[in-house]
């Protein structure tokens, strides 16, 4: 496509030190008051907030740009279709795709998945294969495979954690065989923060032939990802996780893999032509991406992405890491205060439970004082049950928090174990 406005993202910023109060005036939410407190967010992992960036690329697309894409041949579908491929190719680069129709704009994580396990999956899955999954899923990358293992008759395999949260890689290479077709997991986990030796997976797995998915939504948020260097065969994040709307996610996959494979979902856009004999497929991405699209929803992941690239990724992931360690050390001597999850390598995720209070009492006391944090199982029950317990507590970090979130929320923790302790 002609006239793209192509972006790059650097790793880096401007290597200063962040200047977290400016970055905060770009958050009109941050401004908040709750229950008269001022609003200390800390569940970023659920989703993060967004910047004004954002916010003014989706009133400008509304105001200005919007118009249905693709066929259109009238002024403002030209210009909407454009920034909705110039996106395409900006997020592409981001990823370091080499092709950006390896990218299918998807909802987020879960219809990614549920893509590739409708798509792929039911094609080159067959009764008796295998698909390895890990201890720390979240549940959008285990029912998915669940559901297509009972209906093909294939089997899941489950590489285990120690008592840290982090995966027995030894145990990992004892699964796999010619018989495993899928290797699925996470990045960063949700519910602990391990961060996961994803290339190490990857290339275990290939070397047995299998492909492998990368669940990125709490990579992508915190450090650089690059599907080139990793090899996976498919990738998936999520927009709202990344400081971008919800509703809008990538999955990115190999270009033969996704010229191979069946469309997901038929309606207008994936066709090339229908007849009452039967239809042919558009070419990639469009085969996969049946109906009207979250048009405002990618250009505006763009815009997200564009806004924390240039503040760097890379600070980025040493404030938030300074965080953690902050916050760790700031929990450590309340009474009764477990980690959950304490891996040697991990992002952005403090969980924990509290002897003898419910994490839903703990995170209504803290919610008294306008602190918001997480409590439940997170979505990742099977790891609940492996950890013999129903829930944690969990505060996480993103790049607009800072030392005194960290200092309210821990003496908020004091409050409550004083209370309810
Ligand atoms: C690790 C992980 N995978 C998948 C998802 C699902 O993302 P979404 O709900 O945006 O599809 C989440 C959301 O919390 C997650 O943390």
């Amino acid at each position: 496509m002609s006239n793209i406005q192509e972006l790059t993202f650097p790793r880096s910023g401007n290597a200063q030190a962040l200047d977290i109060a400016k970055i905060r005036e770009e958050f009109p939410i941050l401004q908040l008051q709750v229950r008269g407190n001022p609003l200390v967010y800390l569940d970023n992992a659920a989703t993060t907030q967004k910047p004004l960036a954002v916010l003014d690329r989706i009133q400008r697309y509304y105001r200005e740009e919007n118009a249905n894409i693709h066929r259109g041949v009238h002024y403002l579908s030209e210009v909407a279709t454009r920034h909705y491929e110039e996106a395409r190719v900006n997020i592409a680069r981001f990823l370091g795709a080499r092709h950006s129709h390896e990218l299918i704009f998807v909802r987020g994580c879960t219809e990614g998945i549920n893509l590739v396990a409708s798509s792929w999956g039911k094609q080159n899955i067959k009764a008796g294969d295998e698909i390895i999954l890990s201890a720390l899923e979240h549940h959008s990358n285990i029912v998915p495979w669940q559901i297509l293992a009972e209906e093909k008759g294939a089997i899941i395999k489950v590489i285990p954690i120690n008592d840290a949260g982090e995966l027995l890689i030894d145990e990992y290479e004892k699964l796999l065989s010619e018989r495993t077709k899928l290797v699925s997991v996470l990045h960063v986990s949700n519910a602990l923060g391990t961060v996961n030796p994803v290339k190490q997976i990857i290339d275990l797995a290939h070397a047995y032939g299998a492909k492998v998915l990368i669940d990125g939504a709490q990579s992508t948020p915190h450090f650089p990802v690059d599907v080139q260097e990793l090899d996976c065969d498919f990738f998936v994040f999520s927009g709202h996780k990344i400081y971008g709307p919800t509703g809008i996610g990538i999955l990115y996959g190999k270009e033969e893999l996704l010229l191979a494979a069946p469309p997901y979902q038929g309606g207008g856009d994936m066709i090339s032509r229908v007849s009452w004999e039967g239809s042919s497929w558009n070419v990639l991405p469009y085969k996969f991406e049946a109906g009207t699209p979250h048009i405002e929803g990618s250009i505006a992941l763009t815009e997200a992405i564009r806004w924390f690239s240039e503040i760097g990724l890379e600070q980025i992931a040493a404030h938030e890491g300074a965080l953690l360690e902050r916050a760790t050390e700031a929990v450590a001597d309340i009474p009764g205060l477990r980690l959950v999850g304490t891996a040697r390598n991990k992002a952005s995720v403090l969980s924990f439970v509290l002897e003898g209070i419910h994490p839903n009492d703990i995170g209504a006391l803290l919610d008294a004082n306008g602190i918001a944090i997480r409590t439940g199982h997170h979505c990742a029950q099977p790891l609940m049950d492996r950890l013999n317990i129903a829930a944690t507590a969990r505060a996480s970090f993103a790049v607009y928090n800072t030392e005194e979130d960290v200092d309210v929320f821990a003496a908020g923790l004091r409050r409550v174990q004083s209370i309810l302790g």
